[in-house]
């Protein structure tokens, strides 16, 4: 892999593609606790054969975005929020957990390291950061690893689904991401690997990516692709699904939160039904990597149900993505604790 050179990025066309930086954040796990880590320009790891990550998907990771602002200072929203969901992860997957502190402190000094590749502020492109835990060591047997792994990396990232603000169409999928009592509300990789047989399907159709439904009824609008679903009704109320296996998105709740606070609208998070896509006039896709992603329209059961348009970004979603983004960027004064600078 060659290494990536910051004076040659096009940075107002990047996608959301892998790219070696000099530096990555490296901490071992070893005899019951968490060795002192630090950053390291080897971009591969090495790892024994038997590692349960590889076997048995014993591993969690995260993902977060430094952002250049118009002062040129960095900054990261709520990165705290990972490190907590991270640690739960950790507890569904019966891995260590990595401390708060010292999660943030990792992020940083990555971020710090490879500054040179946090996006011009005006590019709309960030630096994604991917901090990652996986169990390693000798071992066959379905067991906990004795060893892990925490890693933080980090590439500079354009739009996730192709378009940005454009509006783009999603197919329901028959097939689960996760079950009720199973992995869903953790960032683990088995969710991950069990959602490229149905996104191929819906790319294989023309669709952005597909929509999972309830894994009980199929009924209720569980997630979009690697995002989560949010929409606004006809009298402006912003309604988010609520489901044991969603992964509690912190864009979602930033956008729960800034919605009623800063918009002044109602909001709920309930089970959205699949077949009454028509008390809303807008919905979007929203994560880190997705931001705000209008969708144009929805197709299920051969029935395609467009919302505000297949082309426009609608009045509402507008506002919500200026409100996040402008916060993220530091043009919009953030809630106490959401930003942290580099
Ligand atoms: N849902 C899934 C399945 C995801 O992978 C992501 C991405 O992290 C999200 C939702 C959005 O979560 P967040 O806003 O914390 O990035
Ligand atoms: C994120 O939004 O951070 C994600 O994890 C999406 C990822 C699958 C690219």
């Amino acid at each position: 892999m060659v290494k990536a050179d910051a004076n040659k990025i096009d940075w107002n066309n990047l996608g959301f593609n892998y790219m070696d930086l000099p530096y990555r954040y490296l901490a071992h796990y070893k005899d019951g606790e968490w060795q002192d880590g630090g950053l390291t320009e080897d971009s591969n790891l090495s790892i024994n054969e038997g590692s349960p990550a590889i076997h048995y998907g014993q591993q969690a990771f995260e993902g977060l975005k430094a952002y250049r602002t118009k002062d040129d200072k960095i900054q990261l929203f709520r990165p705290d929020q990972n490190a907590k969901r991270l640690q739960k992860s950790c507890q569904r997957l019966l891995m260590p957990e990595y401390p708060e502190d010292k999660f943030v402190e990792a992020v940083k000094s990555v971020v710090s390291a490879n500054r040179d590749f946090v996006p011009p502020y005006g590019t709309g492109a960030t630096l994604y950061i991917r901090p990652l835990i996986i169990g390693v060591g000798e071992n066959i047997g379905l067991s906990p690893a004795s060893e892990y792994i925490f890693t933080v990396f980090a590439m500079p990232v354009g739009s996730y689904f192709q378009g940005g603000l454009k509006p783009v169409n999603f197919t329901t999928s028959k097939l689960d991401r996760a079950a009720h009592r199973g992995t869903g509300q953790a960032k683990v990789g088995g969710n991950y690997a069990a959602s490229l047989l149905p996104e191929e399907d819906a790319k294989g159709r023309g669709f952005a990516d597909c929509v999972y439904l309830d894994p009980l009824e199929h009924r209720y609008i569980e997630e979009v692709g690697a995002a989560n679903f949010f929409g606004i009704t006809k009298d402006n109320e912003f309604k988010t699904p609520i489901s044991p296996s969603i992964l509690p998105s912190i864009t979602k709740y930033s956008l729960l939160w800034l919605a009623e606070n800063r918009l002044g609208m109602k909001v709920s998070e309930e089970k959205i039904d699949i077949n009454e896509l028509d008390q809303f006039k807008e919905a979007g896709a929203c994560g880190t990597a997705a931001v705000i992603s209008p969708i144009g329209g929805i197709e299920h059961d051969g029935n395609f149900h467009v919302f505000y348009s297949e082309t426009e970004v609608g009045p509402v979603s507008q506002k919500l993505y200026d409100t996040l983004t402008g916060i993220q960027f530091g043009d919009v004064e953030a809630p106490e604790g959401w930003i942290q600078t580099v």
